[in-house]
């Protein structure tokens, strides 16, 4: 849920402070309810943080410099134990002569009672946080040890919990030790410095190469070495990796919002997503997964667990994945999935789908998968994070870095690798379905193209959006694959226009929705291809005219060529022609644009709307 930067660099001037600053303000998405540095100089720790966003740190900072210095440490904040107030931003000193600081990400769930304990010894709190329980610890540690390194062994130990946590101590400047678990983090590889991070852009401005800190796993840097050992005190090391994201795409590139920039990065989100994922002759390889064909071939039960848009994402996903395995396919809300004692066993494939890799909610549904027996799966778009990390294999979505806290090109990767992987199962199963499989793929290379078609055609979508800024209610409607289509939509509005919204299966209307029609009342329909099965194109097509006739506004997202809806449609937004099962992909789009659209009109902020963040990783 937090933004953590640690640097440590070959000489005491203001580029420790410079390098976590930019970090911050690239990983601020994580969560901004305050933000603040500690840093180490002759005279010990120095520290300053802020609620609020990171300006006013920014400004704190400005208005009481601090000192050069070789080594730096810095946090944005998403509340979980105590307000957002000064008092409680991070970081947070420890022991009774403040020469230890330390943030942290996640949640130590036995901090209350390691508070008690520290209490009745006698020492003060000055703050709600359980981070502060951290801090206490590691300053009596470092009492006993004098080694960063080994006051953190002996700290992690007492934990329990999810946590990333960097400290940082006054007797030994140009240290930064980390430690991680249930929670990300990241090492960047520099020349004479060395960086920690959240995720790689926390320092991608400055370094490529990254290694992945492992679970349960604590890290040394100094400016010429990165060191790492197990909590059980054991050498170990990290996963060295180039990261291929460069700095510009951590920008928002001249766009006016990340979340516009990503909407329009959705076809390369898409075709990076199937780059080398089959063979010259079209045969798929999946090959991040590290499950055996022929487990895979055993599977007789699959279930999607996920969050939010993931979760519609994954209800894209059952429509084809069972139609082209003709394996059974349920999808489940990650956080109902733990508690509804779900039929899994050692044949059930559970598919997690994340964009982040650390929604806590989908992690403890992908372990209680696991401890049924289950293999799984993660399809993820964070390389380094939990998720995958707790899976046995993992499709990478190549969406890069999505910076907005509403998904939108993630959506997209998600479903194509979802895509991907009912195909490969589908192949797996041979004769026709590996055929059709084939057919899709063709189908599939297509939808990059078509989809910078739509994004091509915006421009009405905006004017509408302008037009509702005062709106204060919008329904959707959509069958089949549509309906998660229609949910996402309504979820885009509510998350970044807060706009009550809604999105309905259309068969559902006449059983209680549409009394909610009344005249003026807008209504998106997201309308199948007339080639759609089961004669569902004229189905909506009459759904269209029952909410016409009791005069909602209907704007209808419809096929090139679909002239059966114009008759019935206030405005008609067209995508172009595709596979029935793939049309998400396209139909998504225009409602992308009008919800990011509305919320400008509305001078909100798409990239940081309240009360949410981008990684929810606490239960
Ligand atoms: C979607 O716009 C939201 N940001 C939210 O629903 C998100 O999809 C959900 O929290 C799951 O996040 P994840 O993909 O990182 O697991």
């Amino acid at each position: 849920m937090c933004g953590i930067v640690g640097y440590v660099g070959p000489s005491a001037d203001t580029v420790a402070l410079d390098v976590v600053m930019e970090g911050l303000a690239r990983l601020e998405y994580r969560g901004y309810d305050s933000a603040g540095v500690a840093v180490i100089d002759a005279d010990g720790v120095q520290m300053r943080k802020r609620s609020g966003k990171l300006v006013n740190l920014r400004d704190d900072i400005a208005a009481h410099p601090l000192p050069p210095t070789t080594t730096a440490i810095g946090h944005t904040r998403w509340a979980t134990h105590g307000g957002p107030t000064d008092a409680n931003a991070h970081p947070h000193l420890g022991g009774a002569e403040q020469r230890l600081a330390v943030i942290h990400n996640g949640i130590i769930e036995n901090f209350h009672s390691l508070k008690t304990g520290l209490i009745a010894q006698g020492v003060s709190f000055t703050s709600e946080t359980d981070t502060e329980v951290a801090a206490h610890l590691l300053a009596q540690a470092y009492t006993q040890s004098g080694d960063l390194t080994a006051a953190m062994l002996a700290t992690v130990a007492q934990l329990d919990g999810a946590f990333t946590l960097l400290t940082v101590h006054a007797d030994q400047p140009g240290v930064v030790v980390g430690a991680r678990r249930n929670s990300p983090l990241v090492v960047g590889l520099g020349q004479g410095a060395n960086y920690l991070g959240s995720d790689v852009a926390a320092f991608i401005g400055h370094t490529r190469d990254a290694m992945e800190l492992g679970q349960d796993q604590i890290v040394t840097i100094t400016p010429d070495s990165v060191s790492v050992i197990g909590f059980d005190g054991t050498p170990a090391d990290g996963r060295r990796y180039h990261v291929d994201w460069d700095a510009a795409a951590a920008e928002k590139g001249g766009y006016p919002s990340f979340m516009a920039k990503e909407i329009d990065e959705q076809p390369h989100a898409v075709a990076d997503t199937l780059l080398g994922r089959t063979k010259e002759e079209g045969e798929l390889v999946l090959d991040e997964l590290r499950v055996s064909e022929e487990a895979l071939s055993q599977v007789t039960k699959i279930v999607i667990v996920a969050c939010g848009t993931a979760a519609y994402a994954g209800m894209v996903a059952k429509y084809a994945i069972e139609h082209w395995t003709r394996i059974p396919c349920e999808v489940d809300l990650a956080h109902e999935f733990r508690y509804r004692d779900p039929v899994v066993d050692g044949h059930t494939l559970v598919v997690s789908v994340s964009q982040s890799g650390e929604t806590m909610d989908t992690l403890m549904a992908v372990k209680h998968a696991r401890e049924l027996g289950a293999l799984t799966i993660s399809i993820c778009n964070t390389h380094g994070s939990t998720i995958p990390r707790e899976s046995d294999a993992v499709i990478y979505t190549h969406a890069g870095p999505e910076i907005a806290v509403a998904s939108t090109k993630a959506f997209l990767a998600q479903i194509t690798a979802c895509y991907l992987l009912g195909l490969y199962l589908a192949q797996l199963r041979g004769g026709s379905s590996a055929v059709e499989a084939a057919a899709v793929m063709r189908d599939l290379r297509e939808m990059p193209a078509k989809i910078q078609t739509v994004l091509d055609r915006m421009d009405r979508v905006r004017e509408i959006a302008r037009f509702m800024a005062d709106t204060r209610s919008v329904l959707f409607l959509g069958r089949h694959v549509g309906y998660p289509v229609a949910l996402e939509g309504a979820l885009k509005l509510k998350e970044i226009a807060y706009i009550h919204a809604e999105g309905f299966a259309a068969g559902e209307l006449k059983h209680g929705p549409i009394a909610l029609i009344e005249p003026g009342q807008p209504v998106f329909v997201v309308v199948p291809g007339p080639d759609t099965p089961h004669d569902l194109h004229a189905k909506i097509v009459s759904n269209i005219q029952e909410i016409r006739a009791r005069g909602a506004r209907t704007i209808v997202v419809a096929q090139d060529g679909d002239e059966a809806v114009v008759p019935f449609a206030d405005e008609v937004i067209r995508v172009p022609v595709s596979a029935p099962l793939l049309q998400p992909l396209l139909t998504v789009v225009p409602l992308q644009v009008f919800a990011c659209e509305l919320a400008v009109a509305k001078g909100l902020d798409v990239d940081q709307p309240r009360n949410l963040a981008k990684s929810v990783t606490v239960e």
